[in-house]
């Protein structure tokens, strides 16, 4: 049977005058993402309906990117800034993309009544099969956030032939213990709900810094009008079972896996720890310098970079459809070729401000990056 090849045809447009190329495609980029307003789904499941916005085309042979995002966010406070970053576009104008909204967190949701039964964290990964099956989806590349990561491992734990790879920012696959009930108890006596959400979305440095992107977030939050729908998929999170992650246990990510952390977040010590946990031969770290709790929403650029890599390694990206990236980059990071290799490669990437190098690290240790 001969197979379908998918072609992409170019359309070449005249530059207007004083038009450079650069700026031609930049236009055209910029279209692109006013045009692609996402279309908005919401699916029924075994624990209520769920919405999710699909940007995008389905491409044949390619799997979605489906992204969840943390507690006190929701899809486009959470991912906007990366999606809709520059280099970003070259990369997913060949993926449709998911971007699923926890219940109750949707713009525009209605605040659930008292008593509400919200779903817990196992819960919500059950009702991700809805959605695929709904979009006749068959596989996914999973990236999620906090929450968003612990519930995208989940679903991959128990449905492993359908993700491709996981790219997990500030995952804790850790239930609490009792010192950190503790902990959290005590917060609770002296802190608003918000102000806890914040603290978890945020290091200590950058709340008490107040930046405009801190106001942005803190004025989201206190303000949400489903503040209620906010605190549940939080209680939810704060119940959450241990993932059991085990370093050649049953219990495992089979698939490649890009942990993100930012050097200063309040979950680096988690995300260190679920590195040490997951198989070395599938897993990328990538521990962010200079980066706080959300590196998606303050380094989308730097967070791309170290996607588009994790993508070729997957086979994905083949390095001549990313002209404009890496031209538009310098040399040095061309050698992250290191982390392009096979599935069967340990690939772990830290982040520094200093080198302006991505070299490799052998495997199941720490490389530098930088952007
Ligand atoms: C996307 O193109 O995937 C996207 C656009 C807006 C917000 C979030 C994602």
């Amino acid at each position: 049977m001969t197979e379908l090849q998918e072609v992409q045809i170019t359309e070449e447009k005249p530059l207007l005058p004083g038009q450079t190329p650069e700026m031609a495609k930049e236009a055209e980029l910029a279209a692109r993402i006013l045009l692609d307003r996402g279309q908005t789904h919401s699916v029924e499941t075994p624990y209520g309906a769920v919405t999710f916005t699909v940007y995008g085309t389905p491409k044949p042979k390619r799997p979605a990117i489906l992204t969840y995002h943390d507690v006190g966010l929701n899809y486009k406070s959470c991912f906007q800034p990366l999606f809709q970053s520059g280099d970003m576009q070259e990369i997913i104008q060949n993926f449709v993309r998911v971007h699923v909204d926890a219940p109750g967190m949707e713009e525009g949701a209605p605040v659930y009544p008292v008593g509400y039964q919200y779903p817990s964290l196992d819960q919500l990964a059950d009702t991700i099969p809805c959605i695929l099956q709904y979009l006749n989806f068959s596989t996914i590349i999973g990236v999620g956030v906090g929450a968003g990561a612990y519930i995208l491992s989940r679903y991959a734990l128990n449905h492993q032939d359908t993700v491709e790879g996981l790219v997990l920012i500030n995952i804790d696959p850790n239930a609490k213990g009792w010192m950190d009930w503790a902990a959290h108890k005590l917060t609770g006596l002296t802190s608003s709900i918000p102000e806890m959400i914040l603290g978890h979305l945020f290091s200590q440095e950058e709340l008490s810094g107040n930046s405009e992107l801190i106001q942005k977030y803190r004025n989201i939050i206190t303000h949400a009008p489903n503040l209620e729908n906010i605190e549940l998929y939080w209680n939810s999170y704060n119940n959450r079972r241990d993932l059991n992650f085990e370093r050649g246990g049953d219990i495992t990510l089979k698939c490649p896996v890009m942990l993100v952390v930012g050097d200063q977040a309040p979950h680096e010590e988690a995300v260190v720890e679920c590195n040490s946990k997951l198989d070395p031969t599938q897993t990328s770290f990538l521990k962010m310098a200079d980066s706080g709790g959300q590196p998606q929403l303050t380094q989308p650029g730097k967070l791309t970079e170290a996607f588009k890599y994790f993508l070729q390694g997957m086979g994905y990206m083949a390095s001549s459809c990313m002209t404009r990236l890496s031209r538009s980059r310098t040399a040095s990071l061309t050698s992250a070729a290191s982390i392009d290799g096979s599935r069967s490669r340990a690939r772990t990437l830290s982040q520094s401000s200093e080198s302006g190098t991505l070299p490799s690290g052998p495997p199941g240790h720490t490389m530098e990056v930088s952007c």
